[in-house]
């Protein structure tokens, strides 16, 4: 067999692990061919290849990253796109494709998938908002960088009496905020799933000064106040309709001052989080992803996603995986929410 390879959507810790493991195994225990395809979905649309063989991957696994290099075009949108990934798909010999992605990069898989290509979707994104699957790998490595930064955030805060807030990445879902503060120990987390009430952060803000302990407050990029509040400013779309976002922590950072008339300063995290190595977690699982995803392909078990499921690697339906986005239940927040204050 001859099967493309793509990674699509924001990059993440771990994707050329999954590459290495799908060409690794792929040649030397099934002997099938591969070939790259370059940047997302613009790959395959544009016939856009580099060839991908065990040479190629030598060396990738610690890297941050990818080889492939990676896009946000969606095929969905561009007029004839599924028809021109199919003639390219046929003219480069490809008989299956493994997509590497998120909710925007497997959504297409899954309508491709519904047209008649083969394609096996592998989830990936440091937001771990993907359902069908435990964890997505990347993830782990964003906490554990987010979570040194709040260490890192509490010793300076402490010397000049400070509030600081570290924004981190979370569109929809406050998964990093949540563990990353959970680990690094903050004052409040703020996550998209629940609208913050900016009364009560001024209260757990002041009530940690008042113990002469300076606040860290960790805000995900999505969280928002009640309506009405403060007023927010919206950012411009990408080709998937998701709003560019980043800007929340300096706005509290004003209404903490304003309101407390304590010192209050941001630090954001951004692409920081999804650049550099994985962690030793994030490389195992998704050299198991990969190994899992060439097996599914080798068996011609398409329109699924690899997934974890407890310590199991499974396969689910990419209709399963792509239904809904898995945002932080009430419950988990309320764990959380015990060490406010
Ligand atoms: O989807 C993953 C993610 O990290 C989001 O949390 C974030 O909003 C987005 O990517 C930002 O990506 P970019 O800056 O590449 O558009």
């Amino acid at each position: 067999m001859r099967i493309g390879v793509l990674t699509g959507g924001g990059d993440c810790p771990g994707l050329n692990a999954v590459i290495r493991a799908v060409v690794r195994k792929g040649v030397s225990v099934y002997g099938h061919e591969f070939v790259g395809f370059r940047d997302g979905w613009r790959g395959p649309l544009e016939g856009d290849t580099m060839p991908l063989d065990i040479q190629a991957v030598r060396g990738i696994l610690p890297r941050g990253g990818t080889i492939l290099g990676s896009s946000r075009t969606n095929p969905m949108k561009i007029e004839g796109g599924v028809d021109r990934i199919k003639e390219n798909l046929a003219s480069t010999g490809v008989d299956a494709l493994i997509a590497i992605g998120g909710e925007d990069t497997l959504g297409v898989a899954k309508q491709l998938y519904d047209r008649e290509v083969n394609v096996v979707g592998v989830p990936k994104t440091i937001d771990n908002d993907l359902s069908g699957t435990d964890y997505t790998f990347g993830f782990d490595t964003a906490v554990n960088i987010a979570c040194e930064a709040i260490d890192r955030l509490h010793t300076t805060a402490e010397s000049h009496h400070r509030a600081l807030i570290c924004e981190v990445m979370g569109r929809h879902a406050g998964w990093i905020a949540l563990h990353a503060g959970m680990a690094g120990g903050a004052n409040v987390i703020l996550i998209p799933e629940k609208p913050f009430d900016i009364d009560r952060v001024c209260e757990y803000v002041e009530s940690r000064f008042r113990t002469r302990y300076s606040p860290i407050i960790v805000v995900a990029e999505g969280a928002h106040p009640i309506e009405g509040q403060i007023e927010l400013q919206t950012g411009t779309l990408d080709a998937f309709g998701h709003v560019r976002l980043g800007g929340i922590g300096e706005v509290l950072a004003k209404e903490i001052e304003k309101r407390t008339g304590k010192e209050a300063r941001t630090t954001v995290l951004g692409h920081i989080q999804r650049g550099g190595t994985p962690t030793a977690y994030d490389r195992v699982l998704a050299t198991r992803f990969g190994l899992q995803a060439i097996d599914a392909v080798h068996e011609g078990d398409y329109g699924k996603m690899v997934a974890l499921r407890g310590t199991d690697i499974v396969r689910v339906g990419l209709d399963e995986a792509t239904a809904e986005l898995k945002t932080v239940p009430v419950a988990r927040y309320a764990e959380a929410e015990v060490f406010f204050g």
